[in-house]
C-alpha cells in the first residue's frame, strides 16, 4: 500500500529516478493509476503528467540491481516486523554505497532499533509518511540516536523537494509527534462515550463541527497564543484532573476488541456499518482531501 504511493510522490520530480523493489514481479502502474484518478479529476495531475511519473518508475526483484547499488536514497516500506525491517537494512547496507541514506518508513516502531544492528548508522532516519501517501502532505523526519544533523537535513530537503511537507521530530520517541496527539485525543474520545457522556457518532459530530474545522489553519499552540496562556492555564487547572490518563486501551476498547467488533472489516465497532455506509465514508473521506490539496496548491500558486 505505501511503497507504491510513496513511489509516485517521489516520481513527481523529474530529478529522480525511483526503483520500486518488490519480492514478487507484479505489476504496480494499474493500481497507481487508479489511485491517481482524483487528483486527474481535480486538476492536480494531468493524465499525461501521471504517465510520465509512471515512466520514471522502474520495478525490480533483484537486490543485486544496480539501481540499489548505486541507489542515493532508500526508502524501506515491508511489513512492520522488527527483524524483517532488520533484516532488509543488514541486505541493503550489504550492498549500498557508505553515503546512501537509509530511510524506514514504520508508523511506530524507533528507528533507532531498526538501525541498531547497521555498521554506519548516522546515515539512516525514519521517514513516516501518513496514508495515503500521494495525498497526506505530512512525513515526519525522525532521528534515531545515532542519526546525523545532516542526514536528516539532506532528506528533508529532499521531501521538500517531491512537495511534501517534512517536519523534524529530534528524539526517537513512541508516536512520533503527530500520532501522540492523535491517541490523545482518541482516547480521550473513547473515555467520554465509556463514561456514557455521549455516543460514538456525537462525539465524531463535535469534533467535526467545531475545533475540527480550525484545525487545518489553526495548530494547537497557534490557538493557544491566539487565546491566551493566562486562558489557557486556567482552563487547564480546572479540567486537565478530569480527563482520562489511561495507561492502556481502555475496557470499552478491550471489550469490543475481544468481541471481535472491529469496526469497518466486521460491520460493527464504536458505530453499526453498513457496506454503502463505509463505501460513502471511505468516498468522502478522498473527496475531502483531495479538495483540500486543491485548495492549498491553488492558494499556493497565487503566493
Ligand atoms: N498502512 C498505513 O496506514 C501506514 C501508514 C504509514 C506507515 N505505514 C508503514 O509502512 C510500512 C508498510 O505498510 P503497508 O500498509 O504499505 O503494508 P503492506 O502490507 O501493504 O505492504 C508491505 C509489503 O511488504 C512486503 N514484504 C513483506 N516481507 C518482505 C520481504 N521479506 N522483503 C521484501 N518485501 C517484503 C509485502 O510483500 C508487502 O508488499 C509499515 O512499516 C507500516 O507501519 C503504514
Amino acid at each position: 500500500m505505501m511503497g507504491k504511493n510513496i513511489a509516485l510522490v517521489f516520481a513527481s520530480n523529474p530529478d529522480f529516478s525511483i526503483t520500486l523493489y518488490r519480492r514478487k514481479a507484479a505489476e504496480v502502474s494499474d493500481s497507481i493509476r487508479e489511485n491517481s484518478q482524483p487528483l486527474i479529476a481535480k486538476g492536480l495531475m494531468n493524465a499525461d503528467d501521471l504517465e510520465e511519473r509512471l515512466k520514471r518508475i522502474s520495478l525490480t526483484t533483484d537486490l543485486e540491481n544496480d539501481a540499489i547499488k548505486n541507489a542515493d536514497l532508500v526508502i524501506e516500506a515491508v511489513f512492520e516486523d522488527m527483524v524483517l525491517k532488520q533484516e532488509i537494512f543488514a541486505k541493503l547496507e550489504a550492498r549500498c554505497r557508505r553515503d546512501t541514506i537509509f530511510c524506514t518508513n514504520s508508523s511506530v516502531m524507533s528507528p533507532s532499533e531498526i538501525s541498531a544492528k547497521l555498521k554506519y548508522r548516522d546515515r539512516f532516519v525514519g521517514t513516516h509518511f501518513w496514508n495515503p501517501g500521494h495525498l497526506i502532505p505530512l512525513v515526519e523526519v525522525i532521528k534515531s540516536d545515532a542519526s546525523s544533523d545532516e542526514t536528516a537535513d539532506k532528506v528533508m530537503k529532499v521531501l521538500s523537494a517531491v512537495g511534501k511537507k517534512p517536519v523534524l521530530c529530534k528524539r526517537d520517541v513512541p508516536g512520533f509527534i503527530a500520532n501522540r496527539m492523535q491517541h490523545a485525543l482518541w482516547r480521550e474520545a473513547i473515555y467520554i462515550v465509556e463514561q456514557g457522556i455521549a455516543d460514538a457518532k456525537t462525539v465524531d459530530e463535535a469534533v467535526r463541527y467545531s475545533f475540527g474545522l480550525r484545525l487545518p489553519q489553526l495548530g494547537p499552540l497557534e490557538n493557544a497564543d491566539m487565546v491566551g496562556l493566562d486562558l489557557t492555564y486556567n482552563i487547564h487547572e480546572y479540567i486537565l484532573r478530569h480527563l482520562s490518563d489511561q495507561k492502556e486501551p481502555s475496557p470499552l476498547l478491550k471489550k469490543l476488541f475481544n468481541e471481535k467488533k472491529l469496526g469497518f472489516k466486521t460491520g460493527t465497532g464504536f458505530q453499526e456499518w453498513a457496506e454503502e455506509e463505509k463505501a460513502v465514508s471511505s468516498a468522502a473521506l478522498n473527496e475531502y482531501l483531495v479538495n483540500m490539496l486543491s485548495h492549498n496548491f491553488t492558494k499556493a500558486s497565487k503566493e
